[in-house]
């Protein structure tokens, strides 16, 4: 493993083999809250992140919900309402831009808030749902959010409950989505690991997998990760600095 700091931007490129690479490569972007923290959207586990101000329990669980709906309604609305002023940042958009240099590529997140979309990224499987989206907490039903009603209890032609169509703790991810999230991992040839701590699982087994099945790895997160130790190129660095700066090298390299 290479790890590499901020001082050696100039050269990020310097260990990656890109005599491997062409514009055929599959490429897969594996993504958690650290690309959307230079957007002003807070991360979860990171210090200061949103974990260390609210009780997860209370906010995001099928628990918390039932316990006091209102409560988690206006949390999640506060939230969307975060997410709407903010922009997608460099580390977004210069996906849209190796997704262009790389055809065949495809972005696994583990965001709700839409960042990737906005900023033209393709082929984006959202693992944990859409904090844009409600669905019905009995039938599963999706249903469109009420912008003006956002924060009322509103209930599904079922009975049940409307609530924020994200994947709570607790909870387990749709088949479908992580059957898919294995495939694009197992079947790319670069693998890029973007600000997520690597810790909730099943999705943090992706980079590992990735790996395993040959990939060559890179991760970029301003801290050191379960990964790191395990990946082909580790940037310790912020998403938003690191990925434009390594798309010049790739450009450079195989277009
Ligand atoms: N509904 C919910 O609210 C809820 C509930 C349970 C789980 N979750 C999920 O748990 C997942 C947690 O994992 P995660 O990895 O996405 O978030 P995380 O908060 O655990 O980790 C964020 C990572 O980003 C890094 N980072 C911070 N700023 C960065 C930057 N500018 N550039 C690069 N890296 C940066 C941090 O060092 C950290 O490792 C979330 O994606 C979320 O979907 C959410
Ligand atoms: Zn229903």
């Amino acid at each position: 493993m290479i790890e590499l700091t901020p001082i050696f931007n100039a050269m990020l490129g310097a260990e990656i083999p890109f005599e491997k690479f062409s514009k055929d490569t599959r490429v897969t972007f594996f993504t958690g809250a650290g690309i959307s923290a230079e957007s002003g959207i807070p991360t979860f586990r990171s210090t200061g992140g949103l974990w260390s101000k609210y009780d997860p329990v209370k906010l995001a669980s099928p628990e918390g919900f039932n316990e006091n709906p209102q409560l988690v309604l206006d949390w999640y609305a506060w939230r969307r309402d975060a997410i709407r002023l903010a922009d997608p940042n460099p580390a977004h958009l210069s996906i849209t831009k190796f997704q262009k240099l790389f055809h065949d590529s495809a972005v696994i997140t583990q965001n709700v808030d839409s960042l990737h979309s906005r900023a033209g990224n393709n082929s984006v499987l959202e693992l944990h749902g859409n904090i844009f989206r409600e669905r019905c907490n009995n039938c599963g039903e999706e249903n469109g959010l009420n912008s003006d009603e956002r924060t009322k209890i509103r209930y599904c032609h079922c009975g049940g409950m409307l609530r924020p169509d994200v994947v709570w703790f607790g909870e387990t991810l749709e088949n479908q989505k992580l059957e898919q999230a294995f495939e694009l991992t197992g079947a790319c040839q670069i693998f890029f690991s973007l600000g997520t701590s690597t810790q909730v699982y099943p999705a943090a087994q992706l980079p590992f997998y990735a790996k395993e099945h040959g990939a060559y790895t890179i991760e970029i997160n301003t801290e050191r990760t379960p990964f790191s130790n395990h990946t082909d190129l580790f940037i310790k660095d912020a998403a938003g600095h690191a990925l434009p700066n390594l798309y010049e090298e790739f450009y450079a390299a195989v277009s």
